[in-house]
């Protein structure tokens, strides 16, 4: 890949998806060579051309599938869970009391470790009340593979490991000697959609609390400050926005309130 197609292709994912691949030419290159080379494309020109007039998205969803980086795994930053089951549910329970409507937004939920770690918090919480209440949650992301991954909800044995064992007993089954998967009773509440960020936002109502972890470092200030706009807009008065433990938002232009780091809120 030259420089020039570099760039062709830099332009085109930071203006459609936000993910900015400046100085990662490397990787970039890593991850593609191949796929060119399986699919009979000559040059990077050529591919990009298929890419940019793709009609169909066959092209261009495996583009994404490709060059999104989706590492994730449950129970990563439980300071976030902890504070979901300790200050967020009870505050929604307690709003909520006559509609016992729970909604929470994962908005890069990649191969389903968030979104499961965050029902399976609900339910612990709501333990014997968990059937009365309507927690179905959304959990989106760009990329149609790790998609696919989550909504069958079956994880290696070792990847379950890192929760305690009274909820590997109670949220998964046995599939066979190395795969477990998510009960049904968990994977029924999760609703796994396909979803740009970048994307005017379609919701009806508003969110109790978003999730959008370990995101937005691929995306430039602008597109950030953007998104936090919209992010504002989908969120209840007084509901919660966590980002991941090593990103920021800008404070001063956002209108959300900061609670403590990679975790804000919007005022009452
Ligand atoms: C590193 S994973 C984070 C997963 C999870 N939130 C966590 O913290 O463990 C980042 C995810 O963001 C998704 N992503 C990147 N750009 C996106 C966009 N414009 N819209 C929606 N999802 C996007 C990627 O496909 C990837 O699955």
């Amino acid at each position: 890949m030259n420089d020039k197609e570099f760039e062709r292709l830099v332009t085109f994912l930071e203006s459609r998806y936000g993910i900015n691949m400046t100085g990662k030419k490397v990787i970039v290159q890593g991850r593609l060579d191949n796929y060119l080379a399986r699919n009979g494309y000559k040059t990077y020109g050529e591919y990009l051309n298929v890419v940019e007039n793709d009609k169909s998205g066959h092209e261009l969803q495996n583009m994404l599938n490709i060059l999104t980086t989706n590492h994730t795994f449950f129970w990563r930053e439980p300071d976030h869970f902890i504070f979901l089951k300790d200050v967020i549910l009870p505050e929604i329970v307690k709003k909520e009391k006559y509609t016992h409507d729970i909604r929470i937004w994962s908005g890069a939920s990649s191969s389903g470790e968030e979104p499961y770690t965050i029902a399976m918090v609900i339910k612990e919480f709501l333990a014997l009340e968990y059937n009365n209440w309507d927690t179905t949650m959304l959990a989106t992301d760009l990329s149609s593979e790790v998609l696919r991954y989550a909504m069958k909800g079956v994880y290696l044995k070792e990847k379950i490991e890192v929760l305690p064992p009274a909820w590997q007993r109670a949220n998964f089954k046995k599939v066979d000697e190395y795969n477990y998967q998510v009960i049904n009773d968990i994977r029924k509440n999760i609703m796994f959609r396909q979803f740009n960020l970048m994307d005017d936002f379609p919701f009806k109502n508003k969110f109790h609390c978003i999730f959008l972890r370990n995101v937005m470092i691929y995306f430039s200030e602008d597109t950030k400050r953007d998104l936090v706009n919209k992010i504002y807009n989908v969120l209840e008065p007084g509901g919660y926005f966590i980002i991941g433990n090593t990103e920021n938002i800008d404070k001063e232009a956002s209108r959300l309130e900061y609670i403590r780091p990679s975790i804000f809120r919007k005022p009452l």
